[in-house]
Parts: C-alpha cells; sequence; structure tokens
C-alpha cells in the first residue's frame, strides 16, 4: 500500500497489544463475562505481583493515580493548615491530589533533569512543611541521594509519585522504595498501562493500616465507566492503525464526542473540582489487563530503552538541539529533548505523519488548566517556566519499531 504511512504517536494508547484487545472484547462480548466486570481475583493478583516485584509488605491498588496520591497524602496526614511540596512541570491530578485533603500545595522549581531542585526546595521548607512528594520525571529517577537527605533532616515524610517510573532504578534500585510510600500510575500513557489505574507501596504497618481502612470504604467503579475504559481498546487499535487514512481520525473523534471512551483529565478536575464517578476501586476487568501489561514489563522497558539509546546516539545534538543526560537506569517513558522552538518542531512532525508530545508545555499541565485553583504563581520556578517553553518528547514505546524511531530521528536533524 504505498498512499499509505505509518503513523506515529507520542501517547494516544502507547502500550496498546494485541492480548489486551483480547482481553477487552472479551469482557465486552462475553455475557458470562459480565459480572466479573468490576468484581474478581485479578486485583488483589496485581497487588501481589507488586508486592512480589518491590518486595514491600504492602501493595494497594486504585481506580488511578490520582486517587492513590491523594489517600497517600491523608494516611501520612496531610491536612488543613499543613503544606506539601511538589514540584512544578508536573500535572493538575497531583496537585488536585493535596488540594483535596485541605493542604497547601508549595511549587518548587525543577533541576535540568526535570525532577525537582534540591537548592528550591530546601528554601521552600517552613515550620508548616510535613511532606514532599518526588517525582521521577519521565521515568529518569530525581537526585535522591541530596533530596533524601534533605528529608531526613527537616523531618519531611517523602512519597515517590512514580507515575512515570514504573521499573526505573537508583543505585539498582527500584523508584518506589526510597521514600515512605511510593505511588504508581497505570493510565493509557504510562509505562504500565489498563487505561486508568494505580497503586500505592509501602512497608509502613500503621500507614498500611490506615491506607487499607480508606480504601476498604470506596465504593466499585462505576459499570458504565469500565465499559467505557474497556472500549478504548477496539477503538484505539482500529483508529491508530487508520489515521492517516482519515477514518482513524474519524473514529477516535466520533467515540469521543459520544463518550464511548474515557477523558484522561476532566473538565471540573482542569478547575480543581471534583468528578462524581470517583475514587473508587480498581476494576477486575482493568486489572486482568493490568496482569497482561505486567508479564510484559521487562520486555517493555528494554525496548524504551533500546530506542532512548538510539536517540541519544543519533541524533545529532547542539545548542538548539539539547538532549537529556543520558542514565541506564531510566525507563524513559520519553525522551524530552530541548528546542528553540517546539511548536515549529511539532508542525514539521506532524506534516509527516509523526505526532510528538507535549509533556509538559507550562508548570501544570495540561496548558488549559485554571492556574489560579491550583495556587501556582507565575515566575515562582523560573527554570520550569523557561524548559516547559522548550519541551518536546518522542515517543519510546513498544509500538515505535526501530524504522520509526529512525524516522524520527532523520526528521530531527533535518529539521533545524
Ligand atoms: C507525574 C504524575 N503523577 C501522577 C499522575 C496521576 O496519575 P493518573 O492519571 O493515573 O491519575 C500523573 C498523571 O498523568 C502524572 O503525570
Amino acid at each position: 500500500m504505498k498512499f499509505y504511512k505509518k503513523p506515529i504517536f507520542t501517547g494516544f494508547a502507547p502500550n496498546l497489544k494485541i492480548q489486551d484487545v483480547f482481553t477487552a472484547v472479551g469482557f465486552l462480548s462475553l455475557p458470562w463475562r459480565w459480572k466479573k466486570l468490576r468484581v474478581g481475583e485479578s486485583a488483589a493478583k496485581v497487588e501481589d505481583w507488586l508486592k512480589n516485584y518491590f518486595q514491600t509488605k504492602y501493595a494497594f491498588t486504585f481506580d488511578s493515580g490520582r486517587t492513590a496520591l491523594h489517600y497517600a497524602l491523608k494516611g501520612l496526614g496531610a491536612d488543613y493548615g499543613c503544606e506539601v511540596l511538589v514540584q512544578s512541570y508536573t500535572c493538575v491530578v497531583v496537585i488536585n491530589a493535596i488540594k483535596w485533603t485541605g493542604a497547601k500545595p508549595i511549587f518548587v522549581d525543577i533541576d535540568d533533569n526535570f525532577c525537582i531542585d534540591y537548592i528550591d526546595l530546601e528554601r521552600k521548607i517552613t515550620q508548616k512543611t510535613k511532606i514532599l512528594i518526588i517525582q521521577h520525571t519521565f521515568g529518569r529517577p530525581a537526585n535522591l541521594e541530596k533530596i533524601l537527605e534533605i528529608a531526613r533532616e527537616r523531618n519531611l515524610k517523602v512519597i515517590e509519585d512514580c507515575a512515570h517510573s514504573f521499573g526505573a532504578k537508583h543505585n539498582g534500585q527500584l523508584t518506589g522504595t526510597f521514600g515512605d510510600i511510593g505511588m504508581f500510575s497505570f493510565g493509557s500513557d504510562k509505562n504500565i498501562s489498563c487505561v486508568r489505574g494505580g497503586a500505592l507501596i509501602t512497608n509502613n504497618d500503621e500507614l498500611a493500616k490506615k491506607i487499607a481502612d480508606f480504601r476498604s470504604r470506596l465504593p466499585l467503579s462505576r459499570r458504565v465507566k469500565v465499559i467505557q475504559h474497556l472500549w478504548h481498546y477496539p477503538t484505539f487499535s482500529k483508529g491508530k492503525l487508520l489515521y492517516n487514512l482519515w477514518i482513524g481520525k474519524f473514529i477516535l473523534a466520533v467515540a469521543k464526542k459520544i463518550n464511548l471512551i474515557n477523558k484522561i483529565i476532566y473538565q471540573p478536575e482542569k478547575e480543581g473540582r471534583q468528578v462524581l464517578f470517583y475514587p473508587s476501586l480498581l476494576p477486575n476487568a482493568l486489572a486482568e489487563i493490568l496482569l497482561n501489561q505486567l508479564s510484559r514489563l521487562e520486555k517493555t522497558t528494554k525496548h524504551r530503552q533500546m530506542l532512548a539509546k538510539m536517540y541519544d546516539k543519533e541524533i545529532n545534538g547542539d545548542d538548539e538541539i539539547v538532549k537529556p543526560k543520558w542514565s541506564d537506569e531510566s525507563v524513559w517513558l520519553r525522551y524530552t529533548l530541548l528546542v528553540k522552538n517546539p511548536q515549529a518542531l511539532h508542525a514539521s512532525a506532524k506534516r509527516q505523519g509523526i505526532i510528538l508530545g507535549n509533556w509538559y508545555d507550562c508548570p501544570v499541565a495540561p496548558k488549559d488548566v485554571d492556574l489560579s485553583a491550583t495556587d501556582y504563581e507565575l515566575g515562582s520556578c523560573p527554570n520550569d517556566e523557561k524548559l516547559s517553553q522548550m519541551s518536546i518528547n518522542l515517543p519510546t514505546d513498544p509500538c515505535i519499531t526501530e524504522k520509526d524511531a529512525r524516522r524520527i530521528v532523520q526528521l530531527i536533524n533535518l529539521w533545524k
């Protein structure tokens, strides 16, 4: 088919595999599976898998990373009158998870690794600071030695936000196991994904007791939401394949319009308000897809690392195109370049059927959030405000072949 050129995406259900489509379609179409949509043994199996992989005493699944983070914060005592340190260059749902406990988010600037800057961190600690969230952005671990030393000295509780870093290591130790508690997201764009899901891991008995108590009071996910999440699989598998023939774009647009598929962030969340259908438990059907994904973790991670290595070797970096510092232990959820004019590169790539990523193009993403509802003050994190205007992400996910990655390299090397 000469007229057909394979579209390349960064995001757009990047982990989607045929095995997951079969599982999802099975749940949607086989009546005897319907009673297992929400309740079954898979969430407990995921928790056992996590405990074994991270060698922790406790693991808890939730409907999403944002829900998991909220309960981690509550478990550590976030409440009115206390402050939580969090990096900018993050997602609005992280800030909502803090604000809905009553605590105040205090934004800390980022370093050139897109993670929390330990110098600004020290400056922002006050008498009211209780908790520190460490985000391992794009799967590259933050500067843990320095940050944990500060946290110990100042008696701060530590949550690791491993939404981007499932499987990443620092000096051989898995991210998520350094702080008091580790949080993971299994959202559609993450290293391991079931469209929507999240988890916490900890070794702390007292904290685990509190979290178990919070979770025991959560409702099941609504049936209609589970069905919506499952439809994501057949819709995206067809939509992505046929995207460059316009039919795919049409399928995805219609599916969104008629609410056949979910949104990653709903409008009320962008305004700092809660949605009615969350928080809830991780549905059995999504947990089953998650088990498929977990069984492929090593393969997926190796693939991401291989493509990142190719970008690192083959992209001609200079003052105009700055490559990230190499790390063998990163899972490279996205390979993020700094360029002077990312919009021009996005446009140039799009003309060739390549959709590059825009994480994060503002201090609290996505760009259309109501910034006043997040407490972020413009000018408070200058390095973020500079880097977020320059960052552009290249895909590393299992849907991207070496040939696709070469097309991207060629595009960038010829672009300047
Ligand atoms: C850094 C970070 N932390 C936490 C989350 C929350 O994860 P979830 O989408 O599963 O709620 C996200 C979401 O994209 C994120 O980017």
